[in-house]
């Protein structure tokens, strides 16, 4: 490894680069080894205030001195963008982690060079507090110590896991990228309905947050499944299965499939 170099370069330090940055500070990085190339200048130099020592380089700059060089731009952006990392990325040869929704490491190589060693990622929001998951590809010429690499970086900001196939990142992009917004709804809803049920707002939130948190941190942390521990809180005759018998009568379980079939095709849509 050559020391001159920076570990990890940041094309965008907007939402998620800047969570992957906190998380690799706390954990233990120094910010003289991470690089931003980041054109609004203001939030270069907040990020540099808030991390003493962080170098801002031009994007062409950090593409050639980064060892792991992160895409995290808007997809949208990445056709213009990517071509003009080409040379540099050819030259210096970073391993390529991509945050970008809906590219597809094929169409990253069409841009940067067809031997650029790509890790493609689909983080979500919960890394933002250091709580998320991430899905990942490893495109073809990436190696076990590129992966080993990714896993480190993403690993900062929550949980990996690995998919055997790109067309797989669809369903990740469906499930766990947009689920927190699925989430959220069912709080919105449970909130809103236990209002209207008679309590005070803020008591309706609390309920309904320490719940969900609760609920998730026992499915997490039990050995029995979600059906399992559904079964248990839903003694017959009682309160929750007559919720649980309206929840299946309205046909809940094929609202979750339909809207997450929704998203998938959508997916696909943008990488199209
Ligand atoms: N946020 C999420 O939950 C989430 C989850 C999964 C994946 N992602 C992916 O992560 C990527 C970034 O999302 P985000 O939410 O972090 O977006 P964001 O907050 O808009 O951050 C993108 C940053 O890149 C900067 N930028 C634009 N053009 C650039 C260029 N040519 N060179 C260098 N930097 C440039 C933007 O600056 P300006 O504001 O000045 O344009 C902005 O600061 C997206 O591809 C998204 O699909 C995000």
């Amino acid at each position: 490894m050559n020391s001159a170099r920076l570990a990890a370069g940041f094309i965008g330090a907007g939402n998620m680069g800047q969570a992957l940055i906190a998380g690799l500070v706390n954990g233990g990085m120094a910010p003289e080894r991470i690089g931003i190339a980041e054109p609004d200048s203001a939030r270069a130099t907040a990020l540099q205030q808030r991390f003493r020592g962080l170098v801002a380089l031009p994007a062409q700059a950090l593409a050639a001195q980064a060892e792991t060089l992160v895409l995290a731009v808007k997809p949208q952006q990445l056709p213009t963008l990517a071509p003009t990392l080409a040379a540099a990325v050819t030259g210096a040869k970073p391993l390529v982690v991509s945050v970008a929704a809906g590219i597809s490491t094929e169409q990253l190589a069409g841009w940067l060079g067809p031997e650029t060693r790509i890790v493609r990622a689909m983080p979500n929001t919960p890394a933002l507090i250091g709580a998320g998951i991430a899905g990942l590809f490893a495109g073809k010429n990436a190696e076990p110590a590129d992966r080993e690499t990714a896993e480190r970086l993403l690993g900062a900001v929550g949980a990996t896991v690995w998919v055997d196939r790109e067309e797989q990142m669809h369903a990740v992009t469906a499930t766990s990228g947009s689920g927190p917004a699925y989430i959220f709804l069912m709080i919105e809803a449970m909130t809103e309905a236990a209002t209207r049920l008679g309590l005070e707002p803020e008591t309706a939130r609390q309920l309904t947050l320490a719940t969900a948190a609760g609920a998730a941190r026992l499915a997490a942390e039990s050995t029995e499944s979600a059906a399992e521990l559904r079964a248990r809180v839903t003694s017959p005759g009682g309160t929750t299965e007559r919720a649980i018998a309206v929840f299946g009568e309205r046909g809940f379980a094929d609202l979750v499939d339909a809207a997450m079939r929704a998203a998938t095709e959508r997916s696909r849509e943008l990488g199209a």
